[in-house]
């Protein structure tokens, strides 16, 4: 993106993220779901989001199919769209981390470069990347959306697994086969990760 802001000037806030989450009680966090339409990144992270609202964490899910409504309603699915959508979200979710939330995102994310330039633009650490493994064969089988069935025909252009590339993580902070364990098997794993990392406390998970 070329820049065309100049001129501006940060102003500092008063009220610090570290403020934020200490009022809130746990840490702010990206978790950064990634994987293929229909491998299950919506579900698990939605499942999340409510096991930490039960513990009255502060949360958000940014998630493709509805972004793509709104923030992101101009773009497509070409390289270049795919790419914008993805610095979009960085963006907002790096807003969020200052605003104490645990932000979930739910978007395929397929390039490499595009997830790596989320993952610089906060402190390290912050972000937290959750491979959703799921074979392309069950993501088909499934066919929720009957998306699928409509890129095979040759109806949908540019549909990731099938006629465009996704790039799976080769070090993702979790690799969770959401093609083979129950959804809260899925959940188990992440919280195991937010305590591990200490975005929430243990004794928060035993209230
Ligand atoms: S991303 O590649 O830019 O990260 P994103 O997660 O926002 O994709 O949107 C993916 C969702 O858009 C899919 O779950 C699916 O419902 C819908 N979709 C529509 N067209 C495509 C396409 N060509 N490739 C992938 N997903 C598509």
């Amino acid at each position: 993106m070329e820049k065309q802001s100049t001129n501006t000037i940060w102003h500092h806030a008063t009220v610090s993220r570290a403020r934020r989450e200490s009022l809130n009680g746990h840490k702010s966090a990206i978790l950064w779901f990634t994987g293929l339409s229909g491998a299950g990144k919506s579900t698990l992270a939605h499942a999340v989001e409510e096991r930490l609202y039960q513990l009255k964490c502060r949360t958000l899910v940014l998630d493709g199919d509805n972004v793509r409504q709104g923030l992101c309603g101009d773009l497509g699915f070409s390289h270049q769209d795919r790419q914008e959508n993805i610095r979009r979200i960085a963006e907002v979710a790096k807003l969020m981390l200052e605003a104490g939330t645990i932000t979930l995102t739910a978007f395929i994310s397929p390039f490499r470069a595009e997830r790596q330039y989320a993952r610089n633009l906060v402190p390290h650490g912050d972000f937290i990347e959750i491979y959703c493994n799921c074979d392309l064969s069950v993501c088909e089988t499934r066919d929720v959306k009957g998306l699928y069935k409509k890129a095979r025909q040759g109806e949908i252009k540019l549909f990731t697994g099938i006629s465009s590339p996704y790039e799976e993580p080769e070090n993702p902070d979790l690799n969770i086969d959401t093609g083979i364990y129950e959804l809260e098997a899925c959940v188990e794993q992440v919280m195991g990760m937010l305590e591990l990392r200490g975005v929430i406390t243990p004794l928060q998970r035993e209230l």
